[in-house]
């Protein structure tokens, strides 16, 4: 599959699923002073989680163009030193705006990636928040991954915000195990391979985050009136999977 293709496969899984695709909105956020650029598919939908906005669907789908070079999600070092960040990339997601919830988002994500795009079971591990049983149990019903295989992880890595403000919420993340040969790490003393590691072996494919605080300025959660989901999904680091190299920069639109 080419790039393209992957994601008219994406948009048209979660069209199947009854979502409504939406276009990338546009880099400059035109509805929100508190981000310089467009960060992440979910900005487009800020006021749709804080229960500020309406719109005529409760699910949706995209591609967003999206920048990481300021603020709580900037990839600008990394670019560079790994083969998959980038400051400007595509972001698939889908969302629910107060309709599914972890259930349905934890069976897409693995139906779309293991039937529909192949993905060998056996090298994919799931993360959830340290607190979040629920997740752990879909992951282990719906997946039927083992345990050792989803594992727990903190606030740095499974929680998620979009800045200093705003909707946010416990996350639960897909990871791949590229294989050994993919450690750009290889021989350093003290490396371990592993899921939120510091080498290339493991990455993660896809963050699906259950939306359902807002983070106020004086740094307090407030429980939001319904419950959400977002997800993304780099887009040229799942091509990079599904062709099958280790570098985001051999895909074919790169
Ligand atoms: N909004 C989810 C993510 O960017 O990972």
């Amino acid at each position: 599959m080419t790039g393209n293709d992957i994601r008219r496969s994406f948009l048209d899984y979660f069209t199947r699923q009854s979502h409504t695709v939406v276009k990338s909105s546009s880099l400059v956020p035109d509805k929100d002073p508190t981000l310089l650029f467009t960060n992440a598919g979910m900005v487009q939908f800020k006021n749709v989680f804080l229960g500020q906005e309406r719109l005529p669907y409760s699910r949706a789908a995209s591609s967003q163009k999206c920048l990481r070079i300021s603020g709580k999600h900037n990839d600008l070092e990394a670019v560079g030193r790994d083969t998959y960040h980038h400051t400007f990339f595509e972001m698939l997601g889908n969302w629910s705006f107060g309709d599914y919830y972890k259930a349905e988002a934890i069976e897409w994500a693995w139906e779309l990636l293991t039937r529909e795009w192949g993905l060998p079971k056996d090298k994919l591990w799931a993360t959830v928040y340290l607190d979040d049983d629920q997740a752990e149990r879909l992951w282990a019903k719906i997946s039927g991954l083992p345990a050792e295989r989803i594992r727990r992880f903190g606030e740095k890595e499974n929680f998620w915000e979009m800045g200093e403000t705003g909707p946010c919420g416990p996350c639960s993340e897909i990871h791949l195990d590229r294989g050994p040969e993919a450690c750009d790490r290889n021989g350093l003393p003290g490396h371990v391979c592993q899921v939120n590691g510091d080498c290339a072996r493991y990455i993660e494919l896809w963050n699906l985050v259950f939306i359902q605080y807002n983070r106020k300025d004086n740094r307090e959660l407030e429980e939001l009136p319904s419950k959400h989901v977002d997800t993304g999904m780099g887009l040229e680091r799942i091509t990079a999977v599904l062709q099958n190299v280790l570098s985001n920069y051999d895909i074919d639109f790169m």
